[in-house]
């Protein structure tokens, strides 16, 4: 098996790494808006075309222009999955209003609709709703429960494809982030339905007041992933911890070189004061290459993913449209686990492992109460995520079920 690592560059093949290539040297279409135009109108038409999207520096950014074209602040309450990333809690924080956390139901790990029944009050303006790594919410029973006038904005991180967006919900925000469906590396869309103009107006405006991304920070984006390309065949060529990848990774990270997903105030709910900012076009070209094989990045996920299935004894791929952008699964030790793929040179996934994905000392700051979400807190100590991205074959696929089996588990403890 050759070098599997689920965090690094995963969608990147040659074809990008030879655009990235291109892009370095024509710094001059870097800040270009009419590729992000562009960008826009592509993913709307893959959406079904009856969207409007407005491209910003990341799905958080655009999660918050969203919220705030809907006048959400003070007082107001969203309701959000308590077993996702900070990172979408932080907009809500910095207008004001209330982050509102739904436990997990522990077979989809999406939100519990029970606990959702529950938690609605008059004060609930918004909802978003994860369909966490593809497996769909059923969003028409979520109407229902928060019945006509509160906006539902659904979060497609982990479910991209052209009938992600249910009837039901009024908006979206996509993330193409390093590790999600497709990449610009960093990056993301707010999408409004067919009827919202007055909220895409808005967005629009938003946009274009929006901050600069800045020349350095597409420098380092682009930069990441010729760095993983290098590094990720060669991370274990030495001695330990002194491996040839492994230095050339953390040279690249000590030179801030290697991007940053996520900055440290952000784990503890701030929203960095560089954005909002613009797409840069740089990144949108990238993200126009890698929308023209979603499709076959999500084909892929779907055979990766039958074959885990079949392997397991699991039966998710009875679901429609079933692209999982890692397969999750809970296990009796996740470090164990971890071990013995480490050994194998394959580095899987620990979505979300940590709640919220930060530190405890911070869930305070976050407005989290563990005592709300009793099976989050168990999953966490559970779930591991296995690779189904483009460069997993069928037999690692094989080889990693096989390896994985002996320690699942069949339901949470
Ligand atoms: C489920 C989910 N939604 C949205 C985001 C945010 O995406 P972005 O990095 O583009 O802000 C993340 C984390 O990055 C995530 O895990």
């Amino acid at each position: 098996m050759e070098n599997l690592f689920i965090g690094t560059s995963p969608n990147i093949q040659k074809d990008d790494i030879w655009l990235i290539f291109k892009l370095l040297l024509q710094p001059w279409k870097w800040g270009r808006q009419e590729y992000v135009k562009d960008f826009e109108s592509q993913m709307a038409e893959y959406l079904g075309g009856e969207v409007h999207s407005v491209a910003f520096d990341s799905a958080r950014t655009s999660l918050f222009q969203l919220l705030k074209a809907w006048e959400i602040g003070g007082g107001d309450e969203v309701i959000v999955p308590s077993f996702t990333c900070v990172v979408v809690v932080n907009p809500i924080l910095e207008l004001g209003a209330k982050p509102v956390y739904i436990d997990t139901d522990p077979v989809t790990l999406n939100i519990d609709l029970e606990d959702l029944s529950s938690k609605v009050t008059k004060n609930t303006k918004a909802i978003l709703v994860q369909h966490t790594f593809g497996i769909p919410v059923d969003v028409k029973r979520v109407r229902e429960i928060v019945g006509p006038d509160v906006i539902i904005i659904e979060d497609l991180a982990h479910y991209l494809h052209p009938k992600a967006i249910s009837v039901e919900s009024d908006a979206a925000i996509l993330t193409f982030g390093i590790e999600k469906m497709m990449t610009s590396m960093r990056g993301g869309m707010a999408v409004v339905k067919d009827g919202n103009e007055k909220i895409f107006e808005k967005l629009v405006a938003a946009q274009s007041e929006a901050k600069r991304f800045g020349r350095w920070r597409i420098f380092k984006w682009l930069l990441n992933p010729l760095i993983w390309a290098v590094a990720t065949p060669t991370y274990f060529w030495g001695f330990g911890r002194m491996s040839f990848g492994r230095l050339l990774s953390k040279l690249g990270h000590k030179l801030g070189m290697m991007g940053n997903a996520m900055e440290v105030c952000e784990y503890r709910g701030c929203f960095p004061n560089w954005m909002p900012a613009k797409m840069p076009g740089a990144l949108a070209i990238l993200g126009m290459n890698q929308l023209g094989k979603l499709d076959v990045l999500n084909e892929h996920r779907s055979r990766i993913a039958g074959i885990y299935e079949g392997k397991l004894e699991k039966k998710n791929s009875n679901i429609k449209d079933y692209f999982p952008l890692r397969y999750p699964l809970l296990v009796k030790n996740p470090a164990e686990v971890k071990a013995v793929f480490r050994k194998k040179h394959v580095i899987i996934g620990n979505w979300y492992e940590r709640i919220l994905y930060t530190r405890p000392e911070y869930l305070k700051d976050l407005q989290l109460d563990l005592l709300d979400i009793p099976n989050t807190v168990k999953i966490t100590k559970h779930i591991i995520n296995l690779p189904t991205f483009i460069k997993v074959s069928k037999n690692d696929a094989r080889e990693i079920a096989d390896t994985v089996k002996p320690y699942l588990l069949d339901h949470l403890p």
